[in-house]
């Protein structure tokens, strides 16, 4: 070879002819100008990888872009449970049903929150992120606080003397590029009133960026630029890491899977557990109606006629598919938004932590990679937790409001939707239903549409036991109501 000053006799020559069987040896261009120090790094991040499952991934994701897609169909509607659907008597049945299975200690939780955030402009994970609300809390502490507010709910919802209390158990999925500053921030926030041995931390795996032709993106001389494998490496990283194992030891049945940036999550929602019992499906998720047709949601879908239900996201949508009307209601043909609210059995999540896997197959997102020559344009493979759903034996979707459970938190203050500022409004308009249904009233200072009260979920989960402290009493916004 061995334009690199090799020998054949070098102990690196196998590392270099297994590049060269995967067309990678490029990433040893630059091996001459090295120190041995950053030689050793170099072979060290060579070492790490997986090869023969990298290339793989690489050939099955590529060439799957030729391949002609299912077409597709909207969701038939008796695969969704609509709002409006919903009687009062499914509504107090299901909120009881997964109450009761919260406090035998079959649901789990688990963040996913391995992603960048890079369209938030923040380096520090997102669920670090204070939207501005009167009480400052992070997006992580409203989180905690909900599965407090849950876990007291059910123990409450227990008749005495029947069942031991368990608490909520919750997993939260980081990646190398935010597991250390999350964990710092659980500890010294004293994991926000949970007890430090009901959170589990764990990492997702990366995988190399790679040019349109399939090679590493070298971020410096000694370094492939790397990225997370999307928050569908949610079930390689749970299989790799024993926790489906974990889970099944703590008697988990249900797993209730779901983004970080939506300041209005329902974590643990006894209603969409009761739900997913009752209908005894494999995989569910909470859909939303969609705003308008450019937003930037997935939505489900049916691939093909009679095919399975699965999310067309929104970065591989056509546009005129977007906007297709649905001429007999008048309303988006693909209306139903996936709000990364997922639920899944643990049988199901055990299946398809193999089955995914085998398919190789990723979504190739076209984004600017750090590089040794500056940021250039590359390929990032990620694979989607929604991924499952065409695996699933059965399923189901749950329409939540809009209004009541969805504020992403995506994009930086000053963006024209989907901000900071956004998301606490919705908080705040939603929290101040809740107290003025309560009997509360309400002065401000500062105008109405830009301000409002917010209910610690230390009070109240989805605005219920709020009478005690609203009825009769005056707030002035904006402030906090809590105990
Ligand atoms: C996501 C959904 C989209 C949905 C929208 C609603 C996916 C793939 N897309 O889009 O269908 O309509 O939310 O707000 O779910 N994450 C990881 N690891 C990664 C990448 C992401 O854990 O490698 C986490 C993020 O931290 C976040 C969640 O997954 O909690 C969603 O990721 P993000 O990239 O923000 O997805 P969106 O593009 O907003």
């Amino acid at each position: 070879m061995t334009g690199l000053g090799l020998g054949f006799d070098s102990p690196l020559q196998p590392l270099l002819e297994r590049l060269k069987d995967y067309g990678q040896e490029d990433a040893f261009a630059l091996w001459d100008e090295l120190s041995p120090e950053e030689r050793e790094l170099l072979i060290r991040d060579i070492e790490a990888l997986d090869l023969p499952r990298v290339d793989r991934i690489i050939r099955c994701s590529l060439r799957s872009q030729e391949l002609p897609k299912a077409a597709i169909e909207p969701v038939p509607d008796a695969s969704i449970s609509t709002f409006e659907d919903r009687t009062p008597e499914e509504r107090g049945r299901w909120w009881k049903m997964g109450l009761k299975a919260i406090s035998e200690g079959k649901l789990a939780v688990l963040l996913l929150s391995g992603g960048q955030g890079t369209r938030l402009g923040s380096s520090d994970p997102k669920g670090c992120f204070n939207i501005g609300l009167p009480s400052g809390k992070s997006l992580f502490q409203l989180q905690a606080e909900r599965i407090l507010c849950v876990q007291r709910l059910a123990a409450q919802s227990i008749s005495e003397g029947t069942t031991a209390f368990v608490p909520i158990h919750w997993y939260i999925m980081t990646s190398p590029f935010t597991d250390d500053a999350t964990r710092k921030f659980f500890e010294s926030h004293k994991y926000f009133g949970l007890e430090a041995d009901q959170v589990t931390f764990f990492q997702q795996g990366t995988i190399p960026c790679v040019s349109k032709d399939g090679r590493f993106i070298m971020e410096t001389a000694y370094r492939v630029a790397k990225a997370p494998d999307g928050n569908g490496g949610v079930y390689s990283a749970l299989k790799s890491s024993r926790l489906l194992e974990d889970m099944a030891m703590r008697g988990v049945r249900y797993l209730d899977c779901y983004g970080v940036d939506n300041a209005l999550v329902r974590v643990a929602d006894p209603s969409f557990l009761g739900y997913f019992i009752d209908k005894g499906v494999a995989a569910a998720a909470k859909v939303v109606r969609k705003a308008y047709p450019q937003e930037k949601v997935g939505v489900f879908v049916q691939r093909g006629k009679g095919g399975p239900l699965s999310v067309l996201e929104y970065s591989e949508m056509d546009p005129s598919l977007a906007c297709a009307i649905n001429q007999e209601t008048g309303r988006l043909r693909f209306c139903w938004s996936n709000v990364c609210l997922h639920m899944f059995t643990l049988d199901f999540l055990n299946q398809v932590a193999n089955g995914l896997e085998k398919d190789s197959i990723y979504h190739l997102a076209e984004k600017k990679i750090p590089s040794i020559h500056g940021y250039t344009m590359g390929l990032k493979l990620e694979q989607f937790i929604f991924d499952a759903f065409p695996y699933a034996p059965s399923t189901a979707l749950f329409e939540a409001l809009r209004e009541e459970e969805f504020a992403p938190v995506k994009n930086a203050s000053g963006s024209s939707y989907d901000t900071p500022e956004s998301a606490r409004l919705l908080l705040l308009r939603l929290h101040t239903r809740w107290m003025v249904a309560a009997g509360g009233f309400l002065t401000h200072s500062v105008p109405l549409y830009n301000t409002g009260v917010e209910i610690s979920p230390l009070v109240s989960y989805a605005g219920e036991n709020l009478e005690a402290i609203c009825r009769g009493r005056t707030f002035h916004a904006p402030c906090e109501i809590s105990f």
